[in-house]
């Protein structure tokens, strides 16, 4: 989260409708008690708790294993979904699609551990930012600030999509992913695509005919997929059997859990809320909430060899409307840890590329500033990927990286090994032994 909004959140109590439970998906539900910060970290979190949850848990969901799709029934419409979200032909190159680098088998992340992927018609064009997984996406709110003015929700990193239809239209269009040079160059090649027949049978004979209303149709189509497919949302890894009282964690994996939920060691929990709602909806791992880490540069990210330019989040460039909020500059969503341990890069511009590398820089970027910015004239340049005049946003209150240099880091070596051990109990598909 943000330091100037930190820990003002109220704790709401849930509501008589808070406690009707639809199935899946239910995503506003999930966003009404994720603003229970350290609260939510210090919760009891145990085997005996009510298993009400959206999605969750305990029944037939918590077996699905991972890149299995549950023999889902799709509606119509998500079907359709289901095939754009899956055809390279809809791209410029022909040979991109929305799986290429968001693949079924690696929780709807990319596969390679480039820090950015590469785009366009001859798939040769950067992009600028990681791939996030879309597991558990449809639970996301819409962009909005919160009552104390935490900035919370929205889609992409800086939640510059409101629905996850509008973020569709971004990967096809976009000259650096699928490139399309217009909406009714997605719709000719749809319409001469396996499934057109189909298309047209669930949105009129005559939709190829108006191609705005087409494209609409097929961002429609892809959100509906995301947030049908229970293979964006299987609740199947064992944290989520622990929580149901099905399996239990070895000693490791308990030290690891209480560590991240601990605001004094890992303090992880803040934001990547891991105790079940009031409600009793399962952890996503996320408070929907923004936070600015310092991440380092990365120079391996063909746009920063531009000194002048600075991937900022929410102040820009590419989200626009927040331009003027300056002290929002360099602040990230908090993603989802669920799945993390099968990422292969880290943070929004993959500067990390395994998960001890990113866990150590969380505790080690105050003490030992020296292992991640560079050394210039004898300083460390310390939040070398913002500004200087905003360099001064980064988190330094939180911890884990509330600390200065001759200070021991929050978590040991040893420690960091627990942590990753409860990290790993967060991939979905256990089975168990
Ligand atoms: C070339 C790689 C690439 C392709 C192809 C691609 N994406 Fe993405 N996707 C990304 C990246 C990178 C981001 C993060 C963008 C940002 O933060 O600005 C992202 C973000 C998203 C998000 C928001 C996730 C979040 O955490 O808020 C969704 C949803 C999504 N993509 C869906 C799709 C769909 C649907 C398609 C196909 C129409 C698609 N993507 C094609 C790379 C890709
Ligand atoms: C104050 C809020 C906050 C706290 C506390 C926090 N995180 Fe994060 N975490 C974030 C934000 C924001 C990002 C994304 C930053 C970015 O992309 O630049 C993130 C990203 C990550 C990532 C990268 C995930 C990915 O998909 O790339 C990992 C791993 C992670 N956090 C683990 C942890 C662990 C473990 C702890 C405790 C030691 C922790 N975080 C504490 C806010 C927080």
């Amino acid at each position: 989260m943000l330091p100037l909004a930190a820990h003002l959140c109220l704790l709401t109590l849930p509501s008589m409708s808070d406690l009707i439970q639809p199935r899946l998906p239910c995503p506003d539900k999930q966003a009404q008690h994720l603003r229970v910060r350290t609260l939510a970290a210090l919760a009891a979190i145990g085997g005996a708790l009510l298993l009400t949850a959206c999605g969750g848990g305990g029944t037939d969901a918590g077996t699905t294993t991972a890149g299995e799709t549950q023999a889902a029934t799709l509606s119509p419409v998500a079907a359709l979904g289901k095939e754009i979200f899956n055809d390279a032909s809809l791209s410029a190159s022909g040979r991109m699609s929305c799986a290429s680098c968001h693949d079924p088998d690696n929780a709807y992340a990319q596969t390679n551990d480039l820090s950015i992927q590469l785009g366009g018609p001859d798939l040769a064009t950067p992009g600028t930012r990681a791939v996030p997984s879309l597991r558990y996406i449809t639970y996301t709110p819409a962009f909005h600030f919160a009552n104390d003015g935490t900035p919370t929700g929205g889609f992409n990193r800086d939640g510059r999509a409101q629905t996850l239809a509008e973020q569709a239209q971004r990967p096809l269009l976009a000259p650096h992913e699928m490139a399309n040079g217009s909406k009714a160059a997605v719709v000719g090649k749809l319409a001469r695509a396996s499934y057109a027949e189909q298309f047209r049978s669930v949105f009129g004979a005559g939709i190829f005919d108006t191609p705005d209303d087409a494209f609409d149709r097929v961002l429609v189509a892809i959100q509906q997929f995301e947030q049908e497919d229970p293979s964006f949302h299987p609740f199947s890894s064992k944290y989520d059997q622990f929580l149901a009282g099905k399996v239990n964690l070895n000693a490791a994996e308990m030290r690891g859990m209480v560590l991240f939920n601990n605001p004094q060691k890992g303090n992880c929990a803040a934001c990547h809320v891991s105790a079940r709602g009031a409600d009793g909806t399962p952890p996503l791992f996320t408070d929907f909430t923004y936070d600015n880490l310092g991440v380092p540069r990365n120079q391996d990210i063909p746009a920063n060899a531009d000194s002048a330019y600075y991937d900022m989040g929410l102040c820009g460039p590419d989200r626009t409307d927040l331009a003027n909020r300056t002290e929002l500059c360099g602040a990230f969503k908090v993603p989802t840890l669920r799945n993390v341990a099968t990422r292969k890069v880290f943070f929004h511009n993959g500067a990390f590329k395994t998960l001890r590398d990113a866990l150590r820089f969380y505790v080690r970027r105050d003490t030992n500033p020296e292992e991640f910015y560079p050394v210039v004239g004898g300083t460390v340049e310390k939040f070398n990927d913002l500004p200087a005049q905003y360099r001064a946003n980064v988190n330094t209150t939180e911890a884990p990286y509330n600390r200065t240099v001759g200070m021991a880091p929050a978590l040991s070596d040893a420690e960091i090994d627990d942590l990753i051990q409860f990290l790993n109990t967060l991939t979905d598909g256990y089975q168990p032994q």
